[in-house]
């Protein structure tokens, strides 16, 4: 299911409750100033709408809705659910969360709560009802919103207890835990499942090192744990789904944040109706990599278009140094959103607050309290152009021929991983050569790894046959002509079987250092890394060699010598077909290989065993994208970016200058510009002021 609108939806979080009603009925005349097409309610009201356990109070809100509702304002419903009413931590503790140090919290902050603490729930779902029955007949509502950016772990008893449920129903019996975890090792073996403790301070994990980077005695323990936080969540977003499925069949989604980490997003996404997330590059961020949770967010949504719910008009309160988004930046990141398939461009906030930790947060509406500010008159001009825009661009979808496969379970298992250097960094990896694609102008989706281990959803947790064929994994894959897999450090049942059969058919596949090297539970797959893709690779690794932040290698590709940093795969080839694109040119494994290219069946694949510097991946990704028959979508400057999008309307090139500097390129094809009706022919150079937008919607489709 969709979000259904019949435009862009533009505004925002809105939290009148924090006002004199007085001040809401100039917010109406701001937001018609601005263009607001929607309003976010709701988001933390429960300790307004609930004053004690038996009572409930909505009259305010009633009032809100019905304000939105005369000013024909759409609204996305919050649940409120993300901080519970003092009232309830007081008389309710278990409510809290409890910490890694197994120390339970009081009152205070939000996303303090217990997620399975029974009482939560029971009160959680109640408010979740009443909210659905109450609005169910309000026709301007658009969609509920789950929570608030579901976020962090418990630590408490009752987590403790529903965590050795999971690991049961998960192993059935201490026996197969056991194996799966190599708990032989420092003595770990388990008698009874109610020996297990979470991995916390108090358990496994630590800090480690001057970046205080988490660690842990036993990956498998922490990498269930996350995925049982996961799960627990769900189950949050099931609780919550059901009792507004009594009243409503609106969408439902939740708003994600960029980087976290904490959860396995791809899961939480296949009970959301549609996605949606906040976005906050800080000052001086890549726009790549923005891009990159654009692009991933659409991703874990199958593909479909996906909501920007937050970010932030001019500033944030909680960056290290709130610079000012500068002219024109705003309306770039949201057109950025909207060139890589989101469907609203909405806000955190539309009114600034006056008091507690967001009141430097940058809103619509500042504390000055008029439309005479830069921010307002930027937002307005935006807003009237989304107005103009109206439905041409919505549920538009990329064609891309090329993937990037992402896996939560990697990133956890890398970085937990005790060696072999704390430099590696799995997003890092993922936005090294997500970063070369954006910057060739070649239009990539982000593919769960879920989505070709069939459906695993909550059995995810369940080991699955690691004999098991996996031929709809192949399929998934051979949507593809061009798979990349940076890091790909678990190599979970079934995925092997599915890349060999998508290389076989034709598939082409790339991957690089660290990457298959354990299973579902982080055992090392024996035989020479990594030992399941070694005959597609042509290669195994025999050791790999940290490097420090201060030691390179180098090696030649193509005639130019590249950087070697991070982590150097000392590998050998396995047979003759294998061809040595680049080879180590310093150290004891002087001319050993680094870059190779294998063909395997109709396919072929490459492996690239260190971490280069930028203009090797753009150099490598283009030949390999040319060999898999990917062209880029233009010829253009690095800085500018590129996508395409099409729906029943037509096909959309949209051209983004990221750079401070003026752009040029030759136009690949023809079409009008949507924001300002100039006409190009194909050939024609097309001009581009620094953050300037075009998007052209193309004469040949
Ligand atoms: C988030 C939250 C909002 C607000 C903003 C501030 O992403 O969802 O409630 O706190 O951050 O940037
Ligand atoms: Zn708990």
């Amino acid at each position: 299911m969709q979000l259904h609108t019949d435009r862009i939806l533009f505004g925002g979080d809105y939290n009148p409750e924090q006002w004199p009603e007085e001040v809401w009925e100039e917010d109406m005349r701001l937001f018609h100033l601005a263009h607001i097409s929607e309003v976010t309610l709701n988001v933390f009201s429960w300790a307004l709408l609930q004053p004690s356990e038996d009572t409930y109070d909505f009259h305010e809100l009633d009032r809100i809705m019905e304000l939105a509702r005369r000013e024909h304002l759409k609204v996305i419903l919050a649940t409120s659910t993300a901080a519970q009413p003092a009232w309830m931590s007081a008389r309710h503790p278990q409510t809290n969360r409890t910490d890694a140090h197994e120390q339970q919290h009081h009152f205070g902050g939000r996303q303090n709560i217990c997620p399975t603490s029974p009482i939560f729930r029971h009160f959680a779902g109640r408010l979740v009802e009443k909210l659905a029955a109450r609005y169910a007949g309000f026709d301007n509502l658009v969609a509920y919103h789950l929570s608030n950016e579901y976020g962090g772990y418990c630590y408490c008893e009752h987590c403790q207890a529903a965590y050795r449920d999971w690991l049961r129903r998960r192993y059935g019996t201490i026996e197969n835990l056991n194996r799966a975890w190599n708990t032989t090792f420092w003595g770990h073996r388990f008698y009874d499942f109610s020996e297990i403790r979470i991995p916390d301070y108090l358990t496994e994990e630590f800090d480690y090192g001057t970046a205080g980077a988490l660690r842990t005695n036993v990956q498998a323990n922490s990498i269930d744990y996350r995925r049982f936080m996961t799960d627990c969540t769900i189950d949050l977003v099931e609780m919550e789904k059901t009792a507004i499925r009594k009243y409503s069949d609106l969408p439902i989604t939740t708003n994600l944040m960029y980087n976290f980490d904490g959860y396995d997003l791809a899961k939480i996404a296949r009970h959301l109706d549609f996605v949606s997330w906040d976005s906050y590059p800080a000052y001086g961020d890549a726009a790549s990599n923005t891009a990159l949770w654009h692009d991933l967010m659409r991703g874990i949504g199958g593909g479909q278009s996906f909501s920007l719910m937050e970010q932030t008009p001019s500033v944030t309160n909680w960056h290290p140094y709130c610079r000012l988004k500068r002219p024109g930046i705003m309306r770039l990141g949201s057109y950025q959103a909207v060139a890589h398939g989101a469907d609203t461009v909405l806000f955190f906030q539309l009114r600034r607050s006056r008091g507690a930790c967001e009141k430097y947060h940058g809103a619509l509406i500042d504390h000055v309290g008029n439309e005479h500010t830069r921010v307002f008159q930027e937002m307005t001009e935006l807003g009237a152009e989304l107005e103009k825009l109206g439905g041409t661009l919505l549920a538009a979808k990329s064609r891309a021929r090329a993937a990037i496969l992402f896996d939560w379970d990697s990133w956890w298992g890398t970085a937990l991983s005790a060696g072999p250097s704390v430099l590696i960094s799995y997003l890092e990896e993922i936005q090294t050569w997500y970063r070369a694609l954006w910057q060739l102008h070649i239009p990539v989706d982000l593919l769960p790894v879920d989505a070709v281990l069939g459906n695993p959803d909550r059995e995810v947790s369940a080991i699955r046959d690691p004999q098991a064929e996996n031929p709809e994994g192949a399929a998934a894959l051979a949507a593809y002509d061009l798979v990349f897999a940076p890091m790909l450090y678990l190599d979970k049942n079934g995925f092997s079987d599915a890349l060999h059969r998508y290389v076989a058919q034709g598939g082409h596949f790339v991957t690089s250092y660290f990457s298959g090297y354990a299973d579902d539970t982080d055992l090392v797959r024996l035989g020479g890394y990594p030992a399941s893709w070694k005959d597609l690779l042509g290669v195994w690794v025999e050791e790999s060699d940290a490097l420090p932040p201060d030691v390179e290698n180098h090696f030649s590709y193509n005639g130019v010598r590249h950087a070697c940093h991070i982590l150097c795969d000392l590998m050998h080839p396995l047979d003759d077909t294998v061809e040595i694109l680049g080879a180590y040119e310093e150290d004891f494994y002087r001319n050993m290989p680094v870059v190779t290219r294998h063909p395997f069946g109709k396919g072929a694949c490459w492996y690239v065993g260190t971490r280069s510097d930028e203009a090797f991946y753009r150099a490598f990704v283009s030949d390999v994208c040319r060999e898999s028959g990917i062209a880029p979508l233009a010829e253009a400057p690095l800085e500018v970016e590129v996508t395409r999008r099409e729906n029943e309307n037509g096909v959309f090139l949209f051209l983004l200058n990221h750079s401070d500097a003026p752009q040029e390129l030759a136009l690949p094809v023809g079409g009008t510009d949507l924001l300002t009706g100039t006409s190009y022919r194909k050939g024609e150079t097309l001009h581009l002021a620094p953050a300037q937008v075009v998007i052209l919607s193309q004469q040949d489709k």
